[in-house]
């Protein structure tokens, strides 16, 4: 099915087609300047830009094109020194709905067919728990993730697993010196790989604190990180546990928060070693890199310190180790050559702005980073605790992005204790699983990318405003009015020759609208604009059924012509959820 024309695009046709007939050639293939308007459908204020060119008064040119548009579905008024107020016909609005209503992409095209695109998102640490800084990367990078993929392009998740470091000295030389660490599923106080991950993530500051206290240990620490990089053997085996573990404990979070991220699609640190020497060397060689104080460094002009000195990307660092910056060198060189990227989204906190942008520089100075293929960073702000300072648990560690979950499980329960429904065992278990998860999903979503906001269960859950729970009973409500709806009634198709109610037109128009935002997220990477659109919706929807019986519509026509208005919101609100990766369940 080829894409439904959203109205918008009806309404310019339709001036266009005017100002053809109107204007001389030169003129007529212009901008029709067609936009939304308060007074009516759509405005126009083409007269005013092309009546001087005309060698007219844009008053006269808005009367000529107005006649011209005389008796077809778009009908106009002429306002002011020369606006065009545009309005469709009812009848337009009807078969809108009707096309729109029977595609399964409601209308919306592939605007990005065959871009490929790599998103690099999640990226959690091995050997350490998942913590609410996480939840943002991973949320936001997975609903982009169903945007973009739903928008046609081809896409390559990237999860970016920090397995490499050395740290991973200091946690594998105390482990083997303290063969009794209950970290492992033989210990009766770890069940799963959550559980161990967390007691590998409390062992690891422990280990920190030995490294510090104690230079014998230290010295073996850092022995240990030289066998690791050496392949030693059994120290390579003690951290393929540890990745595995972790792995494992982040594949387990993933499928709870409905993330789409699999095994397939880790791409770890470690996956680039073999190739840091090579981008040293070629960085060496092109003169780019230069050495600093013992150190590899790249420059630029533009990046300074506050100071005024200027702040270097170190390639490898003083002791001839790599860092996160080479890693990411040979990565991005894996994008474009391998993957065959198109475009690179890197959903990563804000606070590694200059990295990316030193990254980014230095790959395009080496070449790896061609003019066609573009690299974005897509930051996003601090999740912040409940007085609005970094999240923190009342001990100053870092809160468990599970237990998180757990609670706003638990908040959700509760929400729904409050409200009137049918819902009984296993089903309300699952509701309440998909509203808890939901709200967390949500509220990082709605909120500005760009912006920190306080993780607060209560407003989370929250049945008024903005909220996921609210978001999805708005959708349950739509699906609980269609189930009433006697056999049938839906397959009678829409009568277009029936007046209009103002709400109805308000729906319809901004049913119509949700290709336009999908898209918009696609080239902005910022779901919230979804959310709000997705909110606004649910509201007018709110308005029409109010106004407008649906089940108790005047005649058979009209009840089946809103039926089918609220089961094309229903899939709205589904398809958007879904897209945000939030789940929509049919009752609540
Ligand atoms: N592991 C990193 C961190 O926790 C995030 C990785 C982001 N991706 C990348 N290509 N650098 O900060």
């Amino acid at each position: 099915m080829t894409e439904v024309l959203a109205a918008k695009s009806l309404a310019e046709g339709l001036v266009s087609a005017a100002m053809g007939r109107v204007l001389p050639p030169s003129l007529s293939r212009r901008d029709p300047v067609v936009r939304a308007s308060e007074h009516a459908d759509f405005q126009s204020n083409v007269a005013l830009s092309l009546a001087g060119s005309a060698g007219t008064t844009p008053r006269a040119l808005a009367q000529s094109l107005r006649q011209e548009l005389d008796g077809g579905p778009l009908l106009a008024s002429l306002s002011g020194p020369g606006f065009l107020n545009l309005t469709l016909a009812d009848s337009a609005l009807w078969s809108l709905l009707a096309d729109r209503s029977a595609d399964p992409r409601l209308g919306v095209g592939r605007p990005l067919a065959g871009v490929r695109t790599v998103v690099d998102y999640s990226g959690p640490n091995i050997a350490k728990e998942m913590h609410v800084g996480h939840l943002r990367t991973t949320v936001i990078g997975d609903s982009l993730v169903r945007v973009l993929a739903f928008l046609g392009a081809d896409v390559v998740r990237q999860n970016h697993l920090g397995d490499w470091g050395t740290q991973f000295g200091m946690l594998i030389q105390y482990l083997d010196e303290h063969p009794e660490a209950p970290w492992r599923c033989s210990d009766p106080t770890v069940a799963d790989a959550g559980d161990q991950v967390s007691a590998l993530d409390g062992l690891y500051r422990v280990a920190r604190g030995a490294f510090t206290a104690d230079p014998g240990f230290a010295e073996r620490a850092r022995r240990r990180v030289v066998a690791l990089q050496a392949g030693d053997e059994a120290t390579l085996a003690v951290w393929r546990d540890l990745v595995a573990v972790s792995s494992e404990a982040f594949q387990l979070l993933y499928d709870r928060l409905g993330v789409q991220l699999t095994r397939a699609d880790e791409a770890a640190e470690s996956s680039y070693n073999p190739y840091l020497d090579e981008i040293t060397e070629a960085l060496v060689a092109a003169g780019i890199a230069v050495e600093s104080d013992g150190a590899l460094c790249v420059f630029f002009d533009d990046v300074t310190g506050p100071d005024g000195e200027p702040v270097p990307l170190i390639v490898r660092k003083d002791d001839g180790g790599f860092g996160y910056a080479a890693t990411d060198l040979a990565t991005l060189r894996h994008r474009v050559d391998t993957l065959k990227a198109d475009r690179i989204l890197y959903v990563v906190d804000a606070r590694q702005a200059l990295h990316f942008r030193m990254v980014f520089a230095t790959a395009r100075r080496a070449g790896w980073l061609p003019d066609r293929v573009e690299a974005v960073h897509v930051p996003f702000g601090t999740v912040m605790g409940p007085g609005g300072t970094p999240f923190k648990t009342r001990a100053g560690g870092t809160v468990r992005l599970s237990e998180l979950l757990d609670a706003a499980e638990d908040g959700a329960r509760a929400a729904l204790a409050e409200k009137s429904h049918d819902l009984t065992g296993a089903e309300l278990e699952r509701v309440a699983r998909a509203a808890g998860i939901g709200a967390v999903k949500y509220a990082d979503l709605s909120t500005s990318r760009a912006k920190n906001y306080v993780f607060d269960i209560d407003q989370m859950v929250s049945l008024q405003g903005n909220t996921g729970v609210y978001m999805q009973y708005a959708h349950a409500r739509v699906r609980a009015i269609l189930r009433k709806a006697p056999e049938g009634a839906l397959d009678r198709g829409v009568d277009t020759a029936l007046p209009l109610h103002p709400a109805e037109r308000a729906l319809i128009l901004l049913l119509d609208g949700f290709g336009a935002v999908v898209g918009e997220v696609g080239r902005e990477w910022e779901p919230h604009r979804l959310c709000g659109y997705l909110f606004a919706l649910a509201k007018a929807f709110t308005e029409f059924y109010g106004d407008c019986p649906v089940l108790k519509a005047p005649t058979e026509e009209l009840r089946s012509n809103r039926l089918v208005l609220c089961r094309l919101t229903g899939d709205t609100l589904a398809r958007g959820l879904d897209l945000l990766g939030v789940e929509a369940p049919e009752r609540i």
